[in-house]
């Protein structure tokens, strides 16, 4: 991990979205450097609002914490900037669903309200937390998402759009699944895609090094993982390894998502609240066939060399310590997947 900074490098820094799986390494990866945090939160966060405030309060510890509504423009500058000077924002917030609703008015309407306020508090660099599958557009959270991209470029602020693979929580549904004796589920063959899984820890670096490092600056930044990229065939075959036994997979055709997929369209007509089981089973198809690594727009493949590689941490040496006993992550929503 790194060393604390040199006094004249230190920043001021608000940190949005601290109490999610990023969020919390990055603060804490912020505050191990030296930084002065300062966390906007929810009143009640976390997964389902689980977290009470003493509860933020120990798990951001170093930093300040404030109550804020990120969607209501008066509290941000009230609650949040609250009239004082910063040097920079770091934002992991994002919808915890995906439902477009929430996408829209999170990942992008809040995070306006957010640049509009910092500007007025002098920050002069934002760092977003982004996703890497915003590349191909195809669904309602990745379109709010690139449209604030967009406003943060214009801005004319320093930015730095960190773009990252797959994370260590979204790739560990099916440990339990298969530690109790049952077929590790792919689609297709369970090599339609591949990504570079990057753990917490070693995101929260990079993305706490955009602060310092000059080459991450006004630039959207793909970034992965260490080593190889990995599919989902491997990532079963690597439990089962590790659990001493021979791989047994399930495979599941991707038709089935689209059915599911039409069916819930169609019942979306008459019931809209259906629409959002829908968007979230377009999710889940999304990622059961496209990979998350760099799309190379003339040849329209993904490639693994041209994504970029950062951190020490593998995915395999995380599903060993998770089978070793230790905390499986808290997936929350994304626990459709
Ligand atoms: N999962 C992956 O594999 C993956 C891969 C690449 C990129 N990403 C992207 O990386 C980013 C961080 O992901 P993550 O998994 O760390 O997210 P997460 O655990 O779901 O946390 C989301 C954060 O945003 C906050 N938030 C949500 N709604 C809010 C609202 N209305 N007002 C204020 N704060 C709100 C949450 O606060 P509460 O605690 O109050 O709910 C939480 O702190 C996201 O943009 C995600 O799309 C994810």
């Amino acid at each position: 991990m790194p060393n604390a900074l040199r006094a004249e490098a230190l920043q001021r820094v608000c940190v949005l979205g601290a109490t999610g799986t990023i969020g919390r390494a990055t603060a804490a990866a912020l505050v191990r450097r030296g930084h002065e945090v300062v966390c906007f939160v929810r009143e009640r966060s976390g997964v389902c609002g689980s977290l009470t405030q003493a509860e933020i309060a120990r798990l951001l510890d170093g930093a300040t914490v404030r109550v804020v509504d990120s969607t209501d423009t008066a509290s941000v500058s009230r609650d949040g900037f609250a009239g004082e000077r910063f040097d920079a924002v770091v934002s992991c917030m994002a919808s915890r669903t995906g439902a477009p609703k929430d996408a829209w008015a999170i990942d992008h309407f809040a995070h306006l309200n957010v640049l509009d306020a910092a500007r007025q508090s002098g920050v002069v660099h934002f760092v977003l937390v982004s996703a890497i599958c915003v590349q191909k557009p195809l669904l309602a959270f990745q379109q709010a998402k690139l449209a604030f991209e967009a406003a943060l470029i214009k801005s004319g602020l320093r930015y730095s759009i960190v773009r990252p693979t797959a994370f260590f929580k979204s790739l560990s549904g099916q440990i339990e699944r298969v530690r109790r004796g049952r077929r590790f589920l792919i689609f297709g063959d369970g090599t339609l895609t591949a990504c570079k899984p990057i753990s917490d820890d070693d995101l929260a670096d990079y993305i706490a090094g955009c602060l310092e490092e000059e080459s991450r600056w006004n630039c959207i930044l793909p970034i992965g993982g260490p080593g190889e990229a990995v599919t989902p065939r491997q990532q079963g075959e690597a439990l089962f390894a590790l659990l001493g036994q021979p791989p047994r997979f399930q495979s599941v055709p991707v038709a089935l998502l689209d059915v599911i997929i039409g069916g819930l369209g169609a019942l979306g007509l008459i019931v809209p609240s259906v629409n959002k089981k829908a968007e979230l089973a377009r999710i889940g198809r999304y990622y059961a066939t496209e990979s998350m690594l760099v799309l190379d727009p003339q040849t329209g493949r993904y490639s693994a060399t041209a994504t970029p590689s950062t951190g020490t941490q593998t995915l395999f040496d995380f599903y060993r310590s998770v089978l070793a006993g230790a905390d499986a992550p808290e997936r929350g929503d994304h626990a459709v997947f």
